[in-house]
């Protein structure tokens, strides 16, 4: 068997499978799936790429009312479109609409042009929204990959990474082109939503009732959920911070309540000095005490949820202790006999450090 015929019998097998499933679960009464052509299509694509369904069903029956055809659009006064869209949402999908229209009318004579590269020149017509157009209202054997379909297609074949990122999408995009059948096109399309939006959901697919349950990779695997992957975290950004550890000539440490708003709030910490700041100078200003004897110990990293923390400790020995004393703001700590008090989680491991030095 030469990998052509292998690749079209397993085209045949997938289509069959979710056309099968189509005819008995798909949606078929939905107001777009009547009366179809390209211009009602149109319309209700782009009123679903970020509405859903339940919602868009009596924008779509207004703006049908309203505007018949597209010659009634691209005639119509852009605030009237605006009016009719108010409540749907992201309105460059309208004011496009409106300028596709135009383009219609003027470009193409009137008629939508039956292909999806023409079709991908309107404005707000991306390749998934033209396949849907070419293949529910024209007959055109056309591709998509709308959210739904990439969810689909990525668990199916269990295919890593974000599809935010080109090489996932094209991989995908290469699935759903070797997957599309070249007959009933329509049904084929809007089953391959319904599949996304019925069954294989985003956190609780209902593999058990799947057609594709049993070649779908993902769920071979136990894996369903794993795809697609969600886009990459953000790297944190770093700063760094010394704690300042003094000690006075009893052993206590002293320890500064920190304001009450902001990470570690109201809880106690050491005094922080900044990395670009005099160490010595600042030190002093900041406490009020004379300080000698720094010793920087080894930098460590704390990762809170929106950044790394580089933390330098470092141990200083006070001279005129009484210059500072325990009250709201300060507190001589005494490792000996340590008192309950809320202390930064690094705080307290440091202090075990002092403790063990002392
Ligand atoms: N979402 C996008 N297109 C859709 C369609 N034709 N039917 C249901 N939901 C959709
Ligand atoms: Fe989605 Fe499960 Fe069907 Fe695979 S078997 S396509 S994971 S619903």
């Amino acid at each position: 068997m030469s990998p052509d015929s292998s690749s079209d019998s397993k085209q045949e097998a997938f289509s069959q499978q979710v056309l099968n499933w189509f005819d008995v679960h798909g949606r078929k009464n939905l107001p777009w799936q009547k009366n179809i052509n390209p211009y009602r299509v149109w319309i209700s694509e782009v009123m679903l790429q970020q509405t859903q369904v339940a919602t868009v069903i009596p924008y779509f029956e207004n703006f049908m009312a309203r505007f018949p055809a597209v010659a009634d659009l691209a005639a119509a006064d852009i605030d009237d479109v605006l009016h009719l869209w108010s409540g749907l949402g992201y309105y460059s999908r309208a004011r496009n609409l409106h300028k596709a229209a135009k383009m219609v009318m003027e470009t193409f004579a009137g008629e939508f042009p039956p292909s999806v590269d023409e079709l991908t020149q309107l404005p707000g017509i991306g390749l998934s929204t033209a396949g849907a157009i070419a293949s529910i209202s024209m007959g055109i054997r056309a591709p998509i990959l709308d959210g739904n379909v990439k969810r689909v297609l990525a668990r199916y074949r269990a295919i890593s990474g974000w599809p935010g990122q080109s090489a996932v999408a094209k991989q995908l995009w290469s699935i759903a082109e070797e997957l599309t059948p070249d007959h009933r096109t329509a049904n084929y399309t809007q089953a391959m939503m319904d599949l996304g939006a019925m069954i294989c959901t985003r956190t609780k697919p209902s593999c058990l009732i799947c057609p594709l349950q049993q070649d779908c990779l993902a769920h071979a695997a136990g894996k369903e959920t794993r795809y697609p992957e969600p886009k990459p975290k953000k790297e944190k950004p770093e700063r760094s911070v010394r704690m300042l550890m003094v000690i006075n000539e009893f052993g206590e440490v002293l320890l500064e309540k920190r304001p009450p708003s902001g990470i570690w709030g109201g809880l106690w910490g050491f005094p922080e000095i900044h990395m670009d700041e005099d160490l010595t100078e600042a030190a002093e200003i900041k406490t009020g005490l004379s300080l000698d004897e720094f010793e920087s110990w080894q930098s460590f990293r704390h990762t809170f949820s929106h950044y790394h923390l580089d933390i330098t400790p470092v141990k200083t020995f006070a001279m005129n202790t009484s210059a500072v004393a325990d009250g709201d703001r300060w507190h001589w700590f005494q490792p000996d006999q340590p008192s309950e008090l809320g202390l930064a989680a690094p705080v307290s491991k440091l202090l075990d450090k002092i403790k063990r030095s002392l």
